[in-house]
């Protein structure tokens, strides 16, 4: 992987700003399309997380030790209270949502940290986690070095049993879309799991239509990406005329999915430790 990137982004800020106290799904997720078309989403979301606590969860859920790398609105969070979950640690880098977060769920531990940063001292210290969620944040940290640090971190709080789950878009070579996100290329993305100590497990295409797919043709990518935000904006002027086309394109999905059918988009990875990946 080279050092690409976008040296002098401040990450900090940047999401200091987007997410703020009690952000909306369209804050997180994708906002051209409002809350509605994102709630169906984050179901589908919901639904592959459910079906990987499933497959490969080793304890019952409510024992499990979780650690969410950039919980933002706290979407998952519910998800874990949902199930019952007692010890749970929320991590952000942003001030707003993690303050806002510990007045919601005061039994749960929130720390405001950069996750490619060294590790406060509350988070080093503790056992680590069964299960570490990484959802939708890596290809934020467009510095590759950063990146490597991060998941440095990340594969050291992954107990020797425990699971890492990450929601992340990869492409055949880095591929940067915005001064936000960079999508980067497979093969190097794995290797740096690898030199953690850690290896694919499972994995599950997210979405085919509902989210917009990745060709890497960047005036392709930028034309579907227009054709999406006007398509949102007009959803939007009606709400069940946005949740018809939300559910219609999640349906198309799932039987797309289940004929085997791929195209390049966010996937749900799931990694454990070498040597416990078959276990
Ligand atoms: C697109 S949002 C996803 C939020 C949530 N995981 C979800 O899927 O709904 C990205 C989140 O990652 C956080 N984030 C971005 N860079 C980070 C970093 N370097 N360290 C910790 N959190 C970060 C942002 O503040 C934001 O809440």
């Amino acid at each position: 992987m080279t050092a690409g990137g976008n040296i002098g982004f401040d990450a900090g800020a940047y999401w200091r700003e987007r997410v703020g106290a009690g952000s909306d799904l369209a804050v997180v997720g994708h906002r051209a399309m409002g809350p509605a078309y994102n709630g169906e989403i984050y179901a589908r979301r919901i639904e592959a997380l459910e079906s990987m606590l499933v497959r490969h969860a080793r304890k019952p859920l409510h024992q499990l030790r979780v650690l969410d790398i950039g919980c933002g609105s706290g979407f998952y969070t519910q998800f874990w209270r949902s199930q019952g979950v007692h010890d749970y640690v929320g991590l952000d880098i942003s001030v707003r949502t993690i303050e806002y977060l510990a007045g919601l769920y005061p039994d749960y531990d929130f720390v405001c940290a950069d996750v490619a940063e060294p590790l406060p001292g509350t988070l080093a210290g503790v056992d680590r986690f069964d299960v570490i969620t990484v959802f939708d944040v890596l290809y934020h940290i467009v510095d590759n070095p950063r990146v490597e640090s991060a998941i440095a971190n990340i594969g050291g709080m992954v107990a020797d049993s425990g699971l890492l789950f990450v929601m992340d878009q990869l492409c055949k070579r880095d591929y940067q879309v915005s001064r936000h996100v960079i999508y980067r290329a497979r093969d190097a993305y794995f290797e740096i799991f690898d030199q953690n100590s850690l290896t694919l497990k499972d994995s599950e295409l997210l979405f085919h239509f509902l989210v917009p797919p990745i060709t890497e043709i960047r005036v392709i990518d930028l034309s579907i990406a227009a054709v999406f935000k006007i398509f949102g904006c007009t959803l939007r002027l009606n709400d069940r005329l946005v949740v018809w086309a939300a559910s219609a394109l999640r349906r198309l999905d799932a039987r797309m999915r289940a004929r085997g059918i791929h195209v390049r988009n966010c996937e749900f990875l799931v990694f454990a430790r070498k040597g416990e990946a078959d276990g």
